[in-house]
């Protein structure tokens, strides 16, 4: 017998912030999808992740009507402070291009997401089990075992794959028919939540001999922070009076002082930028981190992600309504113009402020002239603010 079936016109591998928006923004356009995720809803919204929107992401969330709770609950910040070479100087996005950023925890963005499209009706199947994609070629297949045992079938006219780096639709694309760029940091980052009111207004990029520290927040009562460390860091080794300690020593020579808390949670995040092209294999298309990963100095992920679909369910009507899946290589061309931006904007953010392992003060002395000539100057703050609240979407 066969396995039950479900014909849809897009089929969506990953209920994360990309696969949501998308079947979101197909669904204000008339067209239906299916969404298959592995992971349990519950488990998405305890992952913790990145806070920063773009101008643009938080006008995608308003304007499509996924919530104003980003407006309401989130924290417009109009600029950022940069410290280093014993001072800390603010970059005024508002002042250089009449821009903001939110502060907006991913995993609210998820919430909302989610929220949205079952108060849609959506198709999100959550916690399904082995899945696999066919066909990608001609009409794309996504097999899967739901949570009671049944094998199922969805059919579709197209398949995005928005199923994170780890990317099992990206996997099933022959190598001969996408190149993959990529390249490596010999640091990562140690992030812990704590329970404290915030140190500052706005978020700290700290430059040190130490490495570097990145002071974000979450509520008046919870904040985030980041420091670099060795990709092998045990979190264990880490008790919350040694990582007070490295948390102060990079940032108390530039002026900074921090609140101190219970530390009630810690993790490392290991960086890595990964690109592939094109990001269409036939009807396959691949959206987000599938597709991209940036480090996350400059928290460019999510926007990308949300960029990405925003693309993706114009192309992706045009070709369902013309019947031309040549449509579909709009897509790629457009979305990596995009990509490669913020992939240079992450990497010039990390290269300025991360402490290279055996770096020589030479080098170190080098990078606080950069940063001396990026906020003394009104074109370099500049460049900094348009990459950091995000280029305006065409
Ligand atoms: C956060 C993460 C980032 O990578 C960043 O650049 C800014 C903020 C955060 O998690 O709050």
């Amino acid at each position: 017998m066969s396995a039950p079936r479900t014909t849809t016109q897009v089929g969506i591998v990953g209920a994360g912030p990309a696969g949501l928006m998308l079947s979101h923004l197909l669904a204000l356009r008339g067209i239906d999808s299916v969404v298959v995720d592995h992971r349990s809803r519950d488990e998405i919204e305890r992952t913790i992740r990145a806070g920063i929107l773009e101008a643009d992401s938080v006008r995608s969330l308003t304007e499509t009507g996924v919530s104003d709770r980003v407006l309401a609950e989130g924290d417009e910040h109009h600029g950022i402070q940069l410290a280093f070479g014993g001072e800390s100087h603010r970059v005024d996005f508002q002042e250089l291009v009449g821009a903001s950023v939110w502060l907006y925890p991913q995993t609210e963005v998820f919430v909302d997401l989610a929220n949205a499209r079952d108060a849609a009706g959506g198709d999100v199947r959550f916690g399904v089990r082995d899945t696999s994609v066919h066909d990608l070629t001609a009409t794309p297949v996504i097999r899967y075992t739901d949570s009671d045992g049944t094998s199922r079938e969805v059919h579709c006219r197209y398949l995005v794959g928005a199923d994170g780096s780890h990317s099992l639709c990206r996997h099933r694309i022959p190598a001969e028919h996408l190149r993959q760029y990529r390249t490596e940091y010999p640091f990562a980052w140690f992030g812990i939540l704590c329970e404290a009111p915030k140190s500052a207004p706005e978020l700290i990029y700290s430059h040190s001999e130490r490495g570097f520290a990145l002071i974000s927040q979450r509520t008046e009562t919870l904040q985030r922070m980041y420091f670099q460390c060795d990709p092998d860091e045990d979190v264990d080794d880490w008790s919350d009076d040694r990582i007070w300690s490295e948390l102060q020593a990079r940032v108390r020579p530039h002026g900074h002082d921090l609140v101190e808390g219970p530390v009630v949670d810690k993790s490392v995040l290991r960086f890595r930028s990964n690109v592939v092209e094109p990001m269409r294999y036939g009807n396959l298309l691949l959206a987000g981190d599938a597709a991209h990963t940036v480090p996350p100095t400059g928290a460019k992920g999510l926007n990308l992600a949300l960029a990405d679909v925003r693309i993706l369910a114009e192309v992706l009507e045009r070709a369902l309504a013309t019947n031309d899946d040549d449509v579909l290589d709009d897509y790629s061309r457009r979305a990596l113009d995009r990509v490669w931006r913020a992939q240079h904007f992450s990497y010039w953010m990390t290269s300025m402020l991360h402490r290279q392992p055996g770096a020589d003060d030479f080098a170190v002395r080098r990078q606080v002239a950069e940063l001396r000539s990026v906020v003394r100057s009104r074109a370099g703050s500049t460049f900094l603010a348009e990459g950091y609240t995000g280029w305006p979407s065409p």
